[in-house]
């Protein structure tokens, strides 16, 4: 009765109390789920919402804003020396054991019509391997080629965490050692109505969602995630999205800029497809890095052009960062972590008592509050951009068709192989549009790179027009 009390008299400290409106309706168990969801609630920081609708990310001033300095794909010839040398550092810390990686999962593939983790979707044009295990693979060549255990923290949310340990499970960690694999779920908030009332879905049921992959940093901290990584010695955490199977969960190179430039945070940036592709954009505001979302950009600056006629903000960001762990450590330092938070627009099933019935409603009905991590970048001292080419680094599997769906996936995966082995002097057959003709896959555990590649490449090698070929 304690948990109830002190529950109830939350919920009516914070103008909640609708929340236990069926309470005398419930069995046992669904007071136990209610209590369970409406512990998770934050009331304090929703109040504040809540009653402030301008608490969250600030209007942007259109005239400070720059195109940020960018270290080039391609190093200048004055930059060659400092390429080299953080090549070398970035591979030193990883042999040392001083870089960890992580994946947020948390979302659910709503957009792909997936009704699963997304990192268990099938992409790899042969073998049809799933995101989480292309991954692991690729961690697994990491440990092989620098002879360290890097740490794989995976975030998951409440829909994503069961099915997703039960599929490392079911795959025995794609061959990783269990205990270099952490699962941990982000936070939740509740989507509100219009009068700020938080939605019920069931007279038990909280209407609760992922707190944005920003909810990643708070629990790193809860969750014993940083704790992990300072007691193995991590000092940088490689983060990277779950729907991109291009993506290089520790790059050497970009490990080493981070460290030399002492950055705190550090992100991975491409010339962007079109002046509105929807990613996030790199400014500069007063000298500080930051990330402006698509949605959240002016027209008027992603049409803006360079006097030579060039896109104006054109560093579109592939949501690959690092982070130093101290730096994390020292944004949840406090009572908490301040980033701003971002409200959307939802349609929101509820319960309506009426007619005893869950309605799903045809227009947006509620708001729903996420946090976004890249804006932990301008509150760095310093970060940095490295700037490097799509074909080599980003094709994210986000929508059933079209663009960057799994066919525009499996197709750059497929391109990038065939980039490789040509890098390898292996001649791919190549049809008008210079697609290539046959169908390649290159496990992660043979080559995570065209260097790598080469190592291992049999000169003999010969690819047809048609061919399905799987270098493992
Ligand atoms: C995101 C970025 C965008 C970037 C693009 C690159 C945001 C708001 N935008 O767009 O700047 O250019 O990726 O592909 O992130 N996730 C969680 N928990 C959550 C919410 C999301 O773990 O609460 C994870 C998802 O599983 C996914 C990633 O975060 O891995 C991206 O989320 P999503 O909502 O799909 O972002 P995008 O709109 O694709």
């Amino acid at each position: 009765m304690k948990r109830y009390d002190q529950l109830r008299n939350t919920a009516e400290e914070f103008g909640q109390e609708h929340l236990f409106q069926y309470w005398e309706s419930l069995t046992d168990d669904q007071r136990s789920l209610l209590l369970d969801d409406i512990e998770r609630i934050d009331f304090k920081t929703l109040a504040a919402l809540v009653a402030d609708k301008h608490a969250d990310a600030a209007a942007i001033d259109e005239s400070k804003i720059e195109a940020p300095p960018v270290y080039p794909h391609k190093p200048a010839d004055e930059q060659l020396d400092l390429y080299a040398e953080a090549l070398k550092t970035g591979k030193s810390m990883l042999a040392d054991g001083k870089v960890g990686t992580m994946v947020v999962a948390g979302g659910q593939g709503t957009r792909l019509g997936f009704d699963a983790p997304k990192g268990t979707f099938p992409i790899s044009p042969i073998k049809n391997k799933t995101l989480f295990q292309l991954f692991a693979e690729n961690i697994q060549n990491v440990n092989r080629t620098y002879g360290c255990k890097m740490p794989w923290y995976v975030m998951t949310s409440s829909a994503t965490d069961a099915p997703t340990r039960t599929f490392f499970e079911e795959h025995n960690y794609f061959g990783l050692d269990r205990d270099d694999v952490y699962f941990f779920q982000q936070g939740v908030m509740p989507a509100v109505d219009d009068a700020g009332k938080i939605i019920l879905t069931e007279p038990h049921q909280v209407a609760l969602s992922p707190n944005g992959h920003g909810g990643s940093l708070l629990a790193l901290r809860d969750k014993g995630i940083l704790e992990d990584a300072k007691r193995r010695g991590v000092d940088v955490i490689s983060y990277f999205q779950v729907d991109n199977p291009l993506v290089s969960p520790a790059d050497p190179l970009f490990i080493g800029l981070h460290q030399l430039a002492e950055s705190q945070m550090s992100s991975i940036a491409v010339p962007k497809a079109d002046d509105l592709e929807k990613v996030g954009n790199f400014v500069s505001i007063d000298g500080k890095i930051q990330i402006i979302e698509y949605s959240d950009l002016p027209d008027t600056l992603a049409h803006a052009r360079n006097p030579d006629g060039s896109r104006k903000l054109d560093a579109g960001s592939v949501a690959i960062h690092l982070i130093n762990r101290a730096y994390a450590e020292d944004l949840t330092g406090g009572t908490g972590v301040s980033l701003p938070w971002h409200r959307a627009r939802k349609k929101v099933e509820y319960y309506d008592g009426a007619s005893s019935t869950t309605v799903q409603p045809d227009a947006p009905n509620a708001t729903k509050f996420e946090m976004f991590i890249f804006d932990a970048v301008p509150l760095a001292n310093k970060s940095i951009i490295l700037e490097q080419l799509r074909e080599d680094c980003f094709s994210p599997v986000k929508n059933a068709e079209g663009v960057d769906s799994p066919a525009t996936s499996r197709r750059d995966m497929i391109r990038r192989a065939a980039k490789w082995l040509e890098a390898c002097n292996v001649n791919v057959p190549r049809d008008g549009n210079k697609d290539p003709q046959a169908t390649i896959e290159i496990s992660p555990l043979r080559a995570i790179s065209a260097m790598q590649l080469r190592q291992s490449l049999d000169a003999s090698l010969k690819i047809n027009p048609n061919d399905e070929m799987y270098l493992d």
